[in-house]
């Protein structure tokens, strides 16, 4: 191997983009896209243990998001459980992406990446703007249009659309 491949390959850019991912929406699908023009890998991350209660178990949700994934060949899906600095490290992760809608997200989204940051200062969290046509957009709200029998048409994948409907009736 020359010296300008190796370089290159330890040069290359893991990312994990982190989320519960309940379901998958495509505010989600357009950060994916922005992170896999620009990172070498994007590894995106279903945390296991959370608190909420979430809709679909973290089966459904990986096979929803491998599924809608599939063409992006630096893409993967995988599974986390405990502190997402950690998993990040073991993946020898060098950023971790994060989706902001609007100015309500940051607050928080803020207080995670600095409590982060202080967990491992060599990982940096980047912040990606979905299109506007998504600013509105979340899991949560997607499950309540759904549940009370709304259209979630153009909000979230077709996979996603027919197993929300299977799981609300
Ligand atoms: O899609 P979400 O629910 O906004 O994702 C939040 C998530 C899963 C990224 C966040 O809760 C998380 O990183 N959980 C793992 C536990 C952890 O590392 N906590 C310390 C961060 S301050």
């Amino acid at each position: 191997m020359t010296h300008r491949m190796e370089t290159e390959r330890s040069n290359s850019v893991i990312a994990v983009y982190p989320g519960s991912f309940d379901p998958v929406t495509n505010g989600h699908l357009d950060v994916i896209a922005r992170g896999a023009k620009i990172f070498d890998r994007l590894i995106v991350a279903v945390a296991r243990n959370l608190e909420k209660d979430p809709l679909f178990a973290v089966k459904e949700r990986v096979e929803m998001l491998e599924s809608v994934t599939f063409d992006w060949k630096n893409v993967e899906v995988d599974v986390f459980d405990g502190l997402l600095m950690e998993y990040a490290r073991e993946k020898g992760a060098r950023v971790v992406v994060r989706g902001i809608r609007a100015i309500s997200d940051y607050e928080y989204e803020l207080q995670m990446a600095m409590m982060n940051r202080k967990i491992e200062p060599q990982i940096e969290t980047v912040f990606m703007l979905p299109g506007e046509a998504y600013s509105y957009l979340s899991s949560r709200i997607v499950k309540e249009l759904a549940r009370l029998g709304g259209s979630v048409k153009g909000l979230v994948p077709p996979i996603v659309e027919e197993r929300l409907r299977a799981k609300v009736v």
